[in-house]
């Protein structure tokens, strides 16, 4: 077994506010599962770049060539979050945002799962009914690359009190074929039904989108397709949740969507993303952003990070047992009470812990658990 080594690196990118003790936590899980896979012939290794303020800060710049140059080389890369109130005064093309948005550009991962789902005695948390999140099961699809993100020509001009701003959102074909694809694949793997929101009733990308969706569709006839306008899904979201499966949607919609899904599911501090491209390595990263309110207060929720390490295990080292143990994991410290601040309740039972001592009991629980299938059976991976 020992013959076949296999090395997987990853990068790890911090970045500002929450992302640094976020990604800490992410580590801590990860070296567990490295002891493990050690056995099974497959080796981790990571190193750490600066991406967003951090890289402003000792490099000039919010992405380093170095940072770039290791994340195109690596298996996989995992983010914490980007931006905070120090760097508020640069302009949009300087600022730490726009390091995580040339990453995403440069990797070429147009897709971004996000997925929204009940986390054991996380019910109390959303503002919702009990019965609109029974068996709530999303998987919002963003297009990453696209859109009014990216869209050229932008910028400003004038004079107070006439001055103007221009930003244009512009999508060509294949950029919402790719996507599709993605989206109509996933369907196939869960409840085979994809919702595309648009905003056809006014935009001419929404009607291309939608007439490519559908074009698209026909190569999947075992998956329903339903469309939906974007101002009617962010209330449809509220309303009945548990009625979608795969949501597909543009850029900015799919921003603000996943946001709108974080309060259903009663905090952003648990929503895990991977962002996939056509190989290459993926990008994982929590939904939340740098927080810089509770940045190095050791209040972060660190499950988000976690999970979005769970969906790098599934996606990039193509190890689903170990993804769906690092989630079982996370179940089992939320089954024994354990809380951050913003998913705690007051509920009895409940413990409410730091960013560091969630990561260590989720690391135990994952420690345990593989160690009992190892033992169950060697080939487990
Ligand atoms: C997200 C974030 C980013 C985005 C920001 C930080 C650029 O809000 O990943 O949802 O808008 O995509
Ligand atoms: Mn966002």
């Amino acid at each position: 077994m020992n013959e076949q080594r296999e090395t997987h690196q990853l990068v790890l990118l911090p970045g500002d506010g929450i992302g640094p003790e976020v990604i800490k936590a992410a580590e801590t899980v990860l070296a567990t599962a490295r002891e493990y896979l050690r056995h099974e012939g497959i080796e981790l290794s990571w190193q750490a770049k600066p991406i967003g303020g951090a890289a402003i800060d000792q490099v000039g710049k919010p992405l380093p060539d170095d940072t770039l140059a290791a994340a195109q080389g690596a298996k996989a890369v995992l983010l914490g979050a980007v931006g905070g109130p120090e760097w508020d005064g640069l302009a949009p093309g300087d600022r730490p945002e726009a390091g995580l948005l040339g990453l995403r550009r440069a990797l070429s991962v147009y897709a971004n799962l996000r997925p929204a789902t009940m986390l054991p005695g996380l019910g109390g948390q959303s503002p919702l009914k009990s019965r609109a999140l029974q068996g709530l099961d999303v998987l919002l699809v963003r297009e990453l690359t696209g859109g009014v993100y990216f869209g050229e020509p932008r910028g400003r001009a004038g004079d107070a009190p006439s001055r103007q701003a221009l930003d244009t959102m512009a999508y060509q074909e294949g950029e919402i074929r790719r996507v599709a694809h993605v989206a109509f694949r996933a369907a196939r793997r869960r409840q085979r039904r994809v919702t595309s929101v648009d905003k056809r009733n006014v935009l001419e990308t929404s009607r291309l989108w939608r007439e490519v969706v559908e074009d698209v569709a026909t190569d999947y006839p075992d998956v329903r397709l339903e469309h939906q306008l974007v101002d009617s899904m962010a209330m449809l979201l509220v309303l009945k949740p548990h009625a979608f499966d795969v949501v597909l949607t543009e850029n900015m919609f799919g921003d603000i969507l996943s946001d709108e899904l974080g309060g259903v599911v009663g905090s952003l501090g648990v929503m895990a993303s991977a962002s996939l491209g056509d190989g290459g390595p993926g990008l994982y990263e929590p939904v939340h952003g740098s927080a810089p309110d509770i940045a190095g207060k050791d209040m972060a929720n660190p499950l988000g990070a976690i999970l979005s390490l769970a969906m790098l295990a599934e996606h990039s080292l193509e190890l689903p047992l170990l993804a769906r143990a690092i989630e079982g994991a996370v179940k089992e410290v939320l089954r024994q009470g354990l809380r951050t601040r913003d998913i705690a309740d007051g509920s009895q039972g409940e413990r409410v812990v730091g960013t560091r001592e969630m990561a260590e009991r989720v690391a135990d629980a994952l420690a345990q658990d593989l160690h009992t299938r190892q033992a169950l059976n060697a080939a487990y991976f």
